[in-house]
């Protein structure tokens, strides 16, 4: 794999080192059990070479990375009709933000912020027989991974505590745009945040916005090239929130961040790199996962720029 374990190792040790700044997300309190100092990544190219380095196989919360799958699974379900719900706008707003939606009358700038993906679920639970199952048997199946699940304890710690979401929840279906109960709506977002997995399986589970021809083992396409095309817009326009700029300025790939300090991101047409630690950025972001990869794509000078 070209060089990327020699680059891959020493960015590595030297971002180990570094001071972290950060801080473990609490507002969610289950998530501030965690060590952290983890910190793994990990590499799967297009053509199924791995590289793995620290605590790349250690399962963590993915949190907001969940947004991706729901959205995949969504678009599949009901094509470009989801684009009437959720719109494909940068927010500029923190990700659990209130402040646009009355502007936008319910109408979510993306699919990546809360408020979008509560709505991405919204249509999934219209979709799906039994959606917690549906949904986590398409995650399962997208590489054959019968090990995922949920997190029943974080799932039920941001129910606890999800004030914000079930805020965004309510005001949104003032708006007309969630059919379902908001009970229900909102315990299922909270189950798709809580999905564990390690960087590993992380970077293998989205090979499929990298690689055109991506199949899984039942020879079933995820998604279809100009549908990755749009997913990866969105990450690389949206996925950081108020930092989308600033991630895309700095790591020039696209790419989802989530509270539980995982960040994937993809070059279309070579791999997924997935980094972990737990500390974040004020902006919700992993500290040392947003240096290490500025540093991964300076170094191998190899961004989609
Ligand atoms: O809804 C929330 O606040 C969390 N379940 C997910 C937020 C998140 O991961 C934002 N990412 N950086």
């Amino acid at each position: 794999m070209k060089n990327y374990k020699k680059i891959i190792e020493d960015i590595y040790n030297d971002v180990k080192q570094v001071d972290d700044i950060g801080k473990v997300a609490n507002y969610i309190p289950e998530l501030a059990n965690v060590n952290e100092n983890n910190f793994g990544v990990h590499i799967t190219t297009i053509n199924g070479e791995e590289f793995s380095i620290g605590d790349a196989d250690k399962k963590f919360s993915i949190q907001s990375v969940s947004k991706i799958l729901t959205l995949t699974l969504a678009y599949k379900l009901i094509g470009e009709k989801i684009w009437n719900r959720v719109d494909v706008e940068p927010s500029g707003n923190p990700f659990n933000s209130l402040l646009q939606l009355e502007a936008d009358l319910g109408k979510p700038r993306n699919p990546f912020i809360n408020a979008g993906a509560i709505v991405v679920c919204d249509v999934l639970i219209s979709e799906l027989k039994n959606p917690k199952e549906d949904f986590l048997s398409f995650c399962r199946n997208i590489t054959n991974n019968q090990s995922l699940n949920y997190s029943d304890k974080v799932a039920q710690s941001e129910k606890n505590t999800g004030f914000r979401n079930i805020a965004l929840c309510n005001f949104i279906k003032s708006f007309g745009n969630i059919k379902n109960d908001v009970n229900r709506v909102l315990d299922f977002y909270f189950y798709t945040c809580s999905l564990e997995m390690s960087c590993k399986e992380l970077s293998e589970i989205f090979l499929y916005l990298a690689d055109d021809n991506y199949k899984n083992d039942k020879e079933e396409t995820i998604l279809s090239t100009s549908e990755a095309k749009r997913i990866n817009a969105i990450m690389l326009t949206c996925g950081f929130y108020d930092e989308s700029g600033e991630f895309a300025f700095r790591v020039g790939l696209p790419g989802k961040s989530g509270v539980g300090g995982g960040i994937i991101a993809i070059h279309p047409d070579e791999f997924c790199i997935t980094v972990w630690s737990p500390k974040l950025n004020p902006k919700g972001n992993s500290y040392k996962g947003m240096l290490f990869l500025e540093k991964f794509t300076s170094n191998t000078e190899n961004s989609i720029f």
